[in-house]
């Protein structure tokens, strides 16, 4: 049995490791808020990087809204949605943003990374090959490794590679399928054919999940990557 001691030794050498790749992270603490030129240790810096491209983090109706909602409800959720943690006001959100994006419903996860990790383990299990696109976030990737545990099975398609996609769909050995894509590229900035791979599913009986973080709000009137394609649905409804 090894003791703390040793794993401490373990994970300490294991971190060196990381940072001898040229892997270790560490965090840029702002002292103002996400504005175009921010507070970093004094110094004034452009800021490029921040996904609040709409400045809604500071939009005084924003503002005033989260003021509004934390003097009626408090800091915290006190509690799982499950428990006591959902109120009406997310219900509220919920209801507003399918109704905005033409779909029949809505579910709030607290980040993206906690909605791309729930809906592959969700969606996938061993009747289901997963289709990602290689360029696809760190947490859609996480959610294939979690869909993989899960017994589905994971394809990676060269980047908006409808070929080499339609390819590997005609192959697949599960009865169902998933093809999961952001819709505007984290890292890269370029968009997913959406229009060309929802019928491409189709075709091949299989369910599109579209990751739209940088795309609703920016793409087609704030609608998103998918807003001009038929995967708005409002036939479909598990309820
Ligand atoms: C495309 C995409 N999906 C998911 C995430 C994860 O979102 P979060 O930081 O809210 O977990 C990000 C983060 O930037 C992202 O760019």
């Amino acid at each position: 049995m090894t003791s703390p001691t040793r794993l401490r030794t373990h994970l300490a050498e294991r971190l060196r490791t990381w940072r001898g790749a040229g892997l270790g992270r560490s965090t840029v603490d702002l002292a103002s808020g996400q504005h175009p030129v921010v507070d970093i240790d004094g110094d004034r810096r452009l800021l490029f990087s921040s996904s609040n491209y709409l400045g809604l983090s500071h939009h005084p109706a924003v503002v005033a809204a989260a003021v509004d909602a934390t003097r009626t409800f408090g800091t915290g959720a006190g509690g799982s949605r499950l428990t006591t943690g959902s109120t009406t006001l997310h219900r509220q959100l919920e209801e507003e943003l399918a109704d905005w994006l033409g779909y029949p419903d809505c579910v709030l996860f607290p980040t993206g990374y906690a909605a791309n990790l729930s809906a592959l383990s969700v969606l996938a299990d061993d009747a289901v090959t997963v289709f990602s696109d290689e360029r696809n976030h760190a947490s859609i990737i996480d959610g294939c490794r979690s869909a993989k545990s899960a017994g589905a099975e994971v394809r990676v398609y060269p980047h908006r590679d409808m070929c080499a996609l339609r390819g590997l769909l005609d192959a697949r050995s599960t009865p169902h399928g998933l093809v999961v894509t952001d819709g505007v590229f984290s890292m890269d900035g370029t968009v997913a054919p959406v229009a060309d791979l929802v019928p491409l599913a189709r075709e091949h009986g299989c369910m599109v999940l579209v990751d739209d973080a940088h795309g609703i709000g920016t793409l087609a009137d704030g609608r998103g990557s998918a807003a001009p394609t038929p995967l708005r649905r409002t036939s479909w409804s598990a309820r």
